[in-house]
């Protein structure tokens, strides 16, 4: 199981001090067990590794096999929750080079209001069949319903009104909303974001499952590893608890002026994991004008950058290490009968074994810098403990954010970007705002 290692930590919190919070990270957890906190009609996720729709599982799966029989390219449409559970985990697993590498390629569209993305994604999509899954819970956030409106456009010329139905997919709220009813009109087979589910905690539902099992990922070994982990410490309201001592140690930190974390990781196609984590906790931790910042950083590539400043800069800073102590490679350094560059010394050693000391390495530098850095530890880099991995983090969130104090699970903020960019392209109903963003 996953281990949350403090080993690194010893300079930095005192056993008081884990003595002294934990009460509230108790509390929090008791709290977020009973679903007795703010947010909890937003509680879904909890349950969702063991208590699943199984009919629309096996549905899921049945789209995600037809899919990959009759599609060389698989384009999913979203934004934020909506898509980056399901790019982390596809990236993390099969890597960033997926799509020269395996079939069907996957695609993800509706992230931005790039035309210039959009255009180059039309032009794959001459390459081969194509089938697409738009995925927004709402149905009217901008992003992905431009993204829609156009690749709907392109498959219905490209395929007539039928043949395009079948190859659109759209999950989405079980009853309401602009792409159901769409959806309900056109015959498009439609999969549901349950309404207790928030974006950020959705990649356990069809939003992150269809897109994962287009991509030939065990889903069934994702969900398995989830639940294993929530039995383990579902009923634990101790530091035992692996995300409740996360919670604990990041609050510390936070009330001694560590404004942000780093999240660090040894494997390059580990980057949208990071992505996800920040959408995850900042969402839910930034507001009230509070919160950590969270940010993510690919070692050891990075170190060749941001590492001067980990190192010797501005001390608000702490660093979680995710390490990864299979990644199933045996890549070995090759010995040379000359020993040109100096690197015989490395000969026989497997990459993943001299990864694993530069990480050490890392971190023994960068709490000798004044960094406290502390270590998750995940067995392998396979679909069972990335489930885990996945739920140890969304607890520790929600734990994390009831010490806090905050709401973890709305997004208040959101908003208002939102509405100056409607407001500003004339969308019927803001007008008023308008005129006062003019003035
Ligand atoms: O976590 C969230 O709630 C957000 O990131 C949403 O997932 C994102 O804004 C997309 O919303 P929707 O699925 O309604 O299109």
């Amino acid at each position: 199981m996953i281990r949350y290692n403090t080993g690194y930590l010893k300079n930095f919190i005192s056993n008081d001090e884990l003595v002294a919070i934990s009460p509230e990270v108790l509390e929090a957890s008791r709290v977020l067990r009973e679903g007795t906190g703010a947010g909890n009609d937003f509680l879904g996720w909890r349950d969702l590794p063991v208590d699943f729709d199984k009919e629309e599982y096996s549905r899921i799966k049945a789209a995600a096999k037809r899919i990959r029989e009759t599609s060389d390219i698989f384009i999913v449409i979203g934004i934020g929750g909506s898509y980056l559970g399901a790019r982390a985990v596809l990236e993390l697993l099969l890597g960033e080079s997926h799509n020269e590498l395996s079939r069907p390629r996957v695609y993800f569209a509706g992230n931005s209001i790039s035309a210039t993305d959009l255009a180059d994604l039309l032009k794959i999509c001459e390459t081969g069949e194509v089938s697409v899954n738009v995925i927004s819970k709402s149905g009217t956030t901008t992003e992905p319903a431009v993204a829609f409106r156009t690749l709907r456009n392109y498959l219905i010329r490209r395929y007539g009104e039928d043949e395009a139905a079948k190859r659109i997919i759209a999950t989405t709220d079980k009853a309401r909303g602009t792409l159901k009813k769409l959806s309900d009109e056109q015959g498009y087979e439609t999969f549901v974001v349950p309404d207790d589910v928030g974006g950020r905690f959705s990649v356990l539902t069809a939003v992150g499952l269809l897109p994962l099992a287009v991509a030939g990922i065990d889903t069934d070994a994702l969900l398995q590893g989830a639940a294993d982990y929530r039995t383990a410490i579902d009923l634990d309201d101790t530091l035992d608890n692996p995300s409740n001592l996360y919670a604990a140690v990041r609050n510390i930190l936070y009330r001694k002026g560590k404004n942000v974390e780093v999240l660090s990781c040894f494997e390059p196609r580990f980057r949208m994991m990071g992505e996800w984590y920040k959408q995850l906790f900042g969402e839910s931790e930034g507001k009230e004008k509070k919160g950590i910042y969270p940010s993510s950083a690919l070692f050891t590539t990075d170190l060749h950058s941001m590492g001067q400043y980990v190192q010797d800069g501005s001390r608000f800073l702490f660093e979680t290490l995710v390490s990864f102590l299979e990644t199933g490679s045996e890549l070995a350094v090759n010995k040379e009968e000359v020993d040109f560059d100096g690197l015989n010394y490395l000969a026989g050693k497997t990459l993943e074994d001299i990864n694993q000391v530069a990480s050490d390495a890392t971190l023994r530098a960068h709490v000798e810098g004044g960094v406290p850095c502390s270590i998750i530890e995940v067995e392998r880099m396979d679909a069972y403990n990335l489930g885990e991995l996945i739920y140890f983090m969304e607890r520790a969130c929600a734990v994390s954010g009831y010490v806090l104090g905050v709401n973890p699970f709305n997004q208040p903020g959101v908003e208002t970007y939102k509405r100056n960019m409607f407001a500003l392209l004339d969308k019927p109903g803001y007008e008023e705002d308008k005129k006062n963003l003019l003035k």
